[in-house]
């Protein structure tokens, strides 16, 4: 997909691209997420986490061109989720970690990398129900999972981070959300077609 942004020098043009993640990625997914977050996980969590639940990571990348290197690919964001079962309920899935590096951030990259997830959760595991925690000084997240998703608190795990920090449980009900995505994806389909010239 291609997305523009505003620079000093004027409009930037970006090629992007969000494809599931291989452990071939785990070094890239290792350093953004020393890179953007306190919350760091051993190379091999990414392993386990890639290999049990392959639909549910995803990684942002950017093309760029380099004099050495050519054209190629450079990770610039990614999410980890997975499925997990509490005593008597029903499977669940949870985003467990989200990142975009810094240059790339307020392109719609978190979103549609949450978008790709929590799809994924519905389709491959059908899951009803995502879940996930979050510090309660993370504002720029909070605002994504609370407004352009319908996450909601559910409470609030103390001291959960080991820093000290508190953090929000929240949870968002998958099933009317997918229908929704359906059904703009059909409207983006019927306007296509309605639109597009047969020659
Ligand atoms: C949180 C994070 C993943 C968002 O990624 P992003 O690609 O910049 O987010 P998007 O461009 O998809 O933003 C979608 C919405 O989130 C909200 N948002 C994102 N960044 C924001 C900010 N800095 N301030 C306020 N709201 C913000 C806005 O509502 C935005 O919608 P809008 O652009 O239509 O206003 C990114 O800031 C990040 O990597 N932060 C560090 C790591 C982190 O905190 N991860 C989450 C751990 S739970």
């Amino acid at each position: 997909m291609n997305l523009s942004r505003s620079t000093l020098d004027g409009v930037e043009h970006l090629s992007v691209r969000i494809r599931q993640a291989c452990v071939n990625d785990v070094v890239h997914l290792h350093r953004m997420n020393l890179i953007c977050l306190a919350e760091n996980y051993h190379s091999q969590y990414f392993i386990v986490s890639i290999l049990r639940c392959p639909t549910l990571t995803w990684i942002a990348e950017v093309l760029e061109e380099d004099a050495v290197l050519g054209r190629f690919w450079r990770p610039v964001g990614y999410v980890f989720g997975r499925t997990q079962q509490p005593e008597n309920a029903e499977v669940e899935g949870q985003i467990t970690s989200l990142a975009v590096l810094k240059k790339y951030r307020s392109l719609h990259l978190g979103r549609k990398l949450i978008q790709r997830c929590m799809t994924a959760m519905t389709e491959f595991y059908d899951v009803r129900r995502c879940c996930l925690h979050v510090r309660v000084s993370n504002k720029a997240a909070m605002k994504l999972y609370c407004d352009v998703f319908n996450f909601q608190v559910e409470g609030v795990r103390s001291r959960y981070y080991p820093d000290g920090e508190d953090a929000y449980f929240m949870s968002m009900d998958l099933t009317g959300w997918i229908a929704e995505e359906h059904q703009e994806f059909a409207n983006q389909q019927q306007f296509m077609s309605e639109h597009t010239a047969i020659v």
